[in-house]
């Protein structure tokens, strides 16, 4: 770390606990790469102390925070203005300090987005199939539906569909266990729940009866490679990973706070990947 000045910004990710988070990791590349006087750092925050640290670091002259699990809610709760992607998603994974002032955005579905774009992938070319209905699905189906695709949504237990299905207007649901026959009337398929992620169960879907234009996407990014993805590169399908989106998602916030656009290439996602393998 560069020995800072008295300006230095500094941002941080907060969860609980926080240290498997790679924030600090993609964002450290970028402080070095621009030679920025500022660090990123972790933040474990119990739960119970949430509001009371956030105040605090508001106050300290934090320039913001990028917020993981279990906090998304939270930090929603304490703001005191969210845009619209924070709204959609009911969440909100990022924080921006001004003047004492809290706003919060969410930018998980525009890094989810940007990653397909990054693809080749037009997120609003047809019919999207989201399989999932936690978190992560409200701000993606949110931000597949802001490019005009129609959102179709699968997921295990019916609670959890009908509390997107309320936030969320204009989804259509299906039985989960109608999701390959599915398949064939989508362009885009995205796994957004934990299945696929090393030590979870893999997620059982059927690509054989999968259109040819289908692109498969899972935003799991531990193991890099999903059973998912290895299945659809297999049949030629367009894959996309999750560490891209977890490498976009970052790029609203570094901005806010440190006052340069960050960029996503292969050098970054190299440094990112590297830890992932040794993790
Ligand atoms: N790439 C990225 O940048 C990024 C960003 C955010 C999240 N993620 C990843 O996305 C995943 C979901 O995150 P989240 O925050 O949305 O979690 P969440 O709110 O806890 O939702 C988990 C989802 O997974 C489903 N699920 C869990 N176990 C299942 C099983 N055995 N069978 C069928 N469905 C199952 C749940 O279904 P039920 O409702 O039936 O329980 C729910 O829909 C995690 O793996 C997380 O690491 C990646």
């Amino acid at each position: 770390m560069p020995i800072l000045s008295g300006r230095a910004r500094i941002a941080g990710v907060t969860g609980w606990p926080v240290a498997h988070s790679r924030s600090p990791r993609l964002h450290g590349f970028w402080l070095e790469r621009h030679g920025i006087d500022g660090a990123y750092v972790p933040l474990p925050i119990r739960p119970e102390s949430f509001d009371a640290a956030i105040r605090g670091l508001a106050a300290s002259g934090f320039a913001g925070l990028n917020v993981t699990i279990p906090h998304k809610v939270a930090a929603f709760a304490i703001c005191d203005a969210v845009d619209e992607s924070a709204e959609r998603a009911g969440a909100v994974n990022t924080l921006v300090f001004q003047d004492g002032r809290i706003a919060g955005s969410n930018t998980d579905g525009w890094g989810f987005v940007a990653n397909l774009r990054a693809h080749g992938v037009d997120p609003g070319a047809g019919p999207a199939l989201v399989l999932g209905a936690g978190g992560a699905a409200r701000a993606i189906a949110a931000s597949l539906q802001d490019c005009g695709a129609p959102v179709t949504v699968a997921n295990r237990s019916a609670e959890r569909t009908d509390e997107l299905t309320r936030s969320l207007p204009g989804l259509t649901v299906l039985p989960w266990e109608q999701r390959s026959a599915a398949l064939a009337d989508h362009t885009l398929v995205v796994n957004t729940t934990s299945l696929g992620m090393t030590g979870e169960p893999t997620l059982d879907l059927d690509l054989d009866g999968a259109p040819a234009g289908l692109a498969v996407a899972d935003i799991v990014y531990v193991p890099l490679e999903t059973p998912l993805l290895a299945a659809a590169r297999e049949r030629g399908l367009a894959a996309v990973e999750g560490l891209g989106m977890l490498l976009f998602q970052a790029v609203p916030g570094f901005r806010a706070w440190f006052g340069v656009e960050p960029v996503v290439d292969d050098d970054l996602r190299r440094f990112v990947e590297a830890d992932l393998r040794t993790a």
